[in-house]
């Protein structure tokens, strides 16, 4: 072992104990190298990495290509402010309608951010279309991400009491349970939202009977029906979205890990007549 490496490990985690917000024990190494499925720490060793970064690193640890888009992007613009469109924002929404069946794209940062931006888009689809329904029928255990919001829509048990008071309007139902989900919609629901198959929660698909009777349940009563497909997307299922393994549509979509290979982008993708923003409802600094 080479001494001045092992030096500055310690140097480095002895710093990350002082300098670093503690939010999860984690293992005592420095990861700084990628290449492939491998991952080097500090002291030159090389491991192989079954996370591929919770799942984002969908090409392996920095591709070529990842690099070359960068590099190009990062020497010829990289932030126009979101007062602007700019070409890889529209070529990359235009690439995301072709391949699915969406017609608009909203780009964001993060798979919770995309997911506030469904559930919002979701409240004003209420505000305007249902008499102001608000609530959103979401599933016990899955996983929407950690913002406040998310973690009120989750019904996971151990979130319970966190960061109390929650989020208000989410009503939490089982998975595969049909007359449970039927029996929640009440003239304040104004959208159903889950995944294809919970990823957090323990790799649990949703049955294609049951996405059916969702689908079928929101086109009775006007609801929003949102997959959240931040982590089922993007080929993780074998096909380009889980969607297409049901053959149903949803109204909105959500994606990201996958969708920037390691870089933090993630999109909110809905059909035109939910294309229902106005001016100053939904925006973001690196929003597109
Ligand atoms: C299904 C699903 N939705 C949302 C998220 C949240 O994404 P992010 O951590 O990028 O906010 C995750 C992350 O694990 C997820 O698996």
């Amino acid at each position: 072992m080479n001494m001045q490496y092992t030096t500055e490990t310690s140097e480095l985690l002895s710093e990350a104990k002082k300098s670093v917000l503690f939010t999860a024990e984690l293992p005592s190494v420095v990861m700084e190298r990628g290449e492939g499925m491998f991952l080097w720490d500090t002291k030159g060793k090389r491991y192989l990495d079954f996370i591929g970064g919770w799942a984002v690193t969908c090409l392996g640890h920095s591709p070529t290509i990842l690099q070359d888009a960068l590099h190009q992007q990062a020497s010829t613009l990289v932030n126009c402010s979101p007062s602007f469109f700019n070409k890889p924002m529209i070529e990359f929404a235009s690439l995301l309608t072709q391949v699915s069946c969406y017609d608009r794209v909203f780009f964001t940062s993060t798979g919770a951010e995309a997911n506030e931006g469904a559930i919002k888009l979701a409240r004003k689809h209420g505000s305007i279309n249902l008499g102001g329904a608000y609530e959103i029928i979401t599933v016990i255990n899955g996983f929407h991400g950690r913002t406040l919001a998310m973690m009120s829509a989750t019904g996971k048990k151990h979130w319970e009491k966190l960061f109390a008071p929650k989020v208000s309007g989410f009503r939490h139902v089982p998975l595969n349970d049909i007359p449970s989900a039927l029996a929640a919609v009440n003239p304040n629901t104004c959208a159903i939202m889950l995944e294809l198959v919970q990823g957090e929660g323990g790799v649990h698909a949703a049955d294609p009977e049951y996405v059916y009777q969702l689908r079928k349940a929101c086109d009775a009563h006007g609801l929003m029906l949102i997959f959240d497909e931040i982590q089922t997307g993007i080929g993780r299922t074998g096909k380009l979205f889980a969607y297409e393994h049901y053959g149903i549509e949803a109204d909105v979509m959500t994606l990201g890990k996958g969708l920037g290979g390691g870089f933090p982008l993630s999109a909110m993708l809905t059909k035109e007549p939910f294309n229902l923003f106005e001016p100053g409802d939904q925006g973001g600094t690196y929003s597109g």
